[in-house]
């Protein structure tokens, strides 16, 4: 296979997003964008990943580095333009015999598919291979100067004449370069030209005077879209939850609404799901066949077995597994917990820390006390309990298999297996009383009126 390097432009300074955070650290989907760009270059087989970044930007070479710990990652000192930029990468592609893609760090939904369109056509001859796109509007864009399946040159907006002004083809900045070719032009871009930048689009026309094959393809604007501001950021995070709703219907899952459910960038989900309106999912889900998760669950780091149904309004988080044709129902919190095929929890509960069997109960209103202030403990529920409503577990604390726990119980010792654990104040009853205490109560209410008059 050819060897594949993506060098990932992502020196911008993003001013526009008037954000404390470098914009290509904004996610899309749960994910920063330049990790987008990265497992776009990464699914079309890239051997190696360069990233040219902003002076300053320490936070986008952490967050590179600790997605593909090889990446090389370069700073642009002064933001002279896309040539200059791909320039600082020169270590990388000076290192490499085989094939270069420039991608945008601000253009996420770059899919791989078009990664490998591009791959393919070098393969096949090809020396540099743009990608280009018909947006509704191309003002801004550098316009694509076609004949046939050749590129003849790109013109920058600002340059470009009036009649090349009409093409409504223009560049989404994502290029193939033999890395050869790439070297011998790259030096050659000047900057005379209206914005004094050193245009990497200028590497078309050199390539041309040197008698190179230059060819292009024309992608789905959906995809290019570029991001410079919350309004677009807003717009491709919306291209992108429409991508994947489509994807996961066309998959298996239905989607009641599926305008009003959004997915992480890495949601896994079984076949003969169905999803209710309003769910939210992040980042680490995993749902087995044929579960149900109905209306308003927010729902993050879970594996959920097979048949298990959710909610409406349960919230899952912070790495849990569920098995099996478990039942979380309203207003079921649950928190890094392990629960057991069949296990249920229908109402008001907090399940924080917990590793519980199967075939279990829990009643309404249960709560694991697993925070004393400083420290988080385990809550241990064995197989075929049967937890009481209003039971508070304080952890660390174990129920065994088959036990029982009293409605209303502090669970603070642990509870042999097949033993009822009450933990509650005894209840006695006084015959006859009510009337006196009613008597009294009224006693009352007339000493204070007669008090005020
Ligand atoms: C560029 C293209 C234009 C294309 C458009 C698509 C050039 C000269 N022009 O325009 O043909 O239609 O993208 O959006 O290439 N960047 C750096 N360092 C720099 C300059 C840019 O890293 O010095 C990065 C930016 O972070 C961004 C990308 O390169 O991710 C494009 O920069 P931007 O200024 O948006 O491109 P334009 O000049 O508008």
């Amino acid at each position: 296979m050819t060897a594949l390097l993506s060098i990932i432009l992502a020196a911008g300074e993003g001013t526009r997003m008037r954000s404390a955070t470098p914009k290509v650290l904004h996610p899309i989907g749960g994910l920063p964008m330049v990790s987008h760009a990265i497992r776009a270059a990464q699914s079309a087989g890239s051997s190696s990943v360069a990233v040219v970044i902003g002076p300053g930007h320490e936070a986008v070479r952490a967050a590179v580095t600790a997605a593909v710990p090889g990446a090389s990652v370069f700073v642009q000192t002064e933001r002279l333009g896309t040539g200059h930029a791909v320039k600082q990468a020169r270590e990388a592609f000076e290192a490499i015999s085989g094939n270069v893609i420039v991608l945008y760090a601000d253009t996420p939904l770059v899919t791989a598919a078009t990664v490998a369109a591009i791959t393919a056509k070098l393969d096949a001859g090809a020396d540099i291979v743009v990608v280009g796109f018909e947006p509704d509007d191309p003002t801004g864009y550098g316009r694509l100067l076609t004949e046939g399946d050749r590129l003849v040159a790109i013109r920058e907006h600002k340059e470009a004449s009036e009649a090349e002004r009409r093409i409504g083809l223009v560049n989404s900045g994502i290029m193939g370069f033999r890395s050869g070719v790439l070297q011998a032009v790259i030096e050659r871009i000047d900057n005379k030209n209206s914005k004094g930048e050193f245009y990497l689009t200028d590497a078309v026309e050199i390539a041309n005077a040197d008698k190179r094959k230059i060819e292009y393809t024309v992608a789905d604007a959906r995809e290019v879209i570029g991001v410079d501001d919350r309004g677009k950021l807003a717009k491709a995070e919306m291209q992108f939850q429409e991508l994947r709703r489509d994807d996961f219907m066309k998959a298996g899952v239905t989607l009641r609404d599926p305008a009003s459910i959004y997915f992480s960038y890495d949601t896994e989900i079984g076949r003969d799901v169905t999803i209710f309106p309003n769910v939210v999912f992040g980042p680490g889900v995993k749902i087995g066949d044929g579960v149900e998760i109905r209306a308003f669950c927010d729902i993050e780091a879970v594996t959920i077995g097979a048949g298990a149904t959710i909610g409406p309004f349960a919230r899952i988080r912070g790495g849990a597994e569920l098995g099996a044709n478990v039942h979380l129902g309203n207003f079921v919190e649950v928190k890094k917990s392990r629960i057991g095929a069949g296990t249920k929890a229908g109402h008001l509960s907090y399940l924080g820390d917990a590793v519980i069997g199967e075939n279990t109960n829990i009643g309404a209103g249960t709560i694991t006390c697993n925070y004393d202030g400083v420290n988080k403990d385990t809550t241990i529920i064995g197989s075929n309990v049967f937890i009481g409503s209003n039971t508070s577990l304080v952890a660390p604390v174990s129920v065994g298999d088959g036990a029982y726990t009293a409605s209303g119980s502090v669970i603070t010792d642990d509870v042999p297996a097949d033993a009822v654990a009450f933990g509650r104040a005894r209840q006695e009853n006084k015959p006859g009383y009510a009337p006196k205490l009613k008597e009294k109560a009224l006693a009352r209410k007339a000493a204070k009126q007669k008090g005020k008059a």
